[in-house]
């Protein structure tokens, strides 16, 4: 397991946020698909009169605390975070949209600016993973959760189950040269690594649920693309037109050999954590 590196991770996704404020449209309704068993698990409802305090940590450009807020309504709070600026870019923007917005706010998760106990859930969509020190993440995260309070993390299985990640990478790495910017994403895809961290920080009860559903992406079609941007972008910054061609038609090949009847299955592998 390669500990990610606080430099380099603040590098990556400050040069990551056009790309995600980018795509964080056209990928909304792939992304709800996955914010809604992850809120589920953390005790979000969208039931009228109740009161809701939820905190998500990473938000990126906002998943999945907008629909956390849509769920939580006026009668609640959202708080969006992340450790990087410009990665909430994205999020403002989105939020502008909605009646019931959540707020946002830059903040570390190893050292969270609110008070003990305030938060009903805590959320964290592919973020956790990122922060070296975890195991403190997690304990402050404890102590802004009110008793009995939740916190449901999402976080990546295994690479070989992930075919975007695992097929995107293949290619870039023929074109580029192997580097470990990817292994940050999979820290915890062994069933319990991330649970037995949480234990250890103190939450009493810990349950982990394995999601492994499969896209049927349009073959021929660069479904890939998002993914290219977002995950990858930050090696392809430098590449002029033809090497960047190159790649994406060796990308769009790989893909294309897949297709069965007129679609392409692109298989996915994500675990939700949940800690009460
Ligand atoms: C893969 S993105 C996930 C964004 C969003 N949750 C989603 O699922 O679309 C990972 C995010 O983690 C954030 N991040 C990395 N280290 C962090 C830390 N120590 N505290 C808070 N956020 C962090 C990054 O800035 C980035 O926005």
């Amino acid at each position: 397991m390669l500990t990610p590196d606080a430099a380099t991770e603040r590098a990556r996704w400050t040069a990551s946020a056009d790309a995600w404020d980018r795509w964080a449209d056209p990928m909304a309704d792939l992304a709800d698909k996955l914010n809604r068993p992850l809120l589920d698990a953390a005790g979000v409802t969208a039931e009228s009169g109740k009161m809701q305090r939820v905190l998500d940590l990473a938000s990126g450009a906002g998943e999945p605390a907008l629909s956390a807020a849509r769920r939580v309504g006026g009668a609640g709070l959202v708080v969006g975070s992340d450790l990087v600026p410009g990665m909430l870019g994205g999020a403002v923007r989105r939020a502008s949209a909605e009646a019931d917005p959540p707020r946002f706010c830059a903040a570390d998760m190893t050292g969270l600016p609110f008070a003990d106990g305030v938060f009903d859930a805590v959320t964290c969509r592919f973020g956790v993973m990122f922060v070296p020190d975890a195991g403190a993440a997690l304990r402050d995260i404890r102590r802004v959760l009110r008793p009995g309070g939740k916190a449901a993390f999402m976080v990546w299985g295994p690479l070989a189950g992930n075919g975007l990640f695992a097929d995107i990478g293949a290619v870039v790495a023929a074109h580029l040269g192997e580097d470990h910017s990817l292994a940050p994403l999979f820290r915890f895809a062994a069933p319990g690594s991330l649970a037995t961290l949480m234990t250890g920080a103190g939450f009493a009860t810990v349950e982990e649920t394995d999601l492994t559903p499969v896209r049927k992406a349009p073959a021929g079609q660069p479904f890939w693309r998002a993914a290219l941007d977002m995950s990858f972008g930050h090696r392809l910054a430098g590449l002029d037109a033809a090497a960047r061609a190159a790649l994406e038609a060796d990308i769009a090949a790989r893909f294309d050999a897949q297709a069965d009847n007129g679609t392409v299955p692109v298989p996915a592998h994500v675990r939700i954590i949940v800690g009460h």
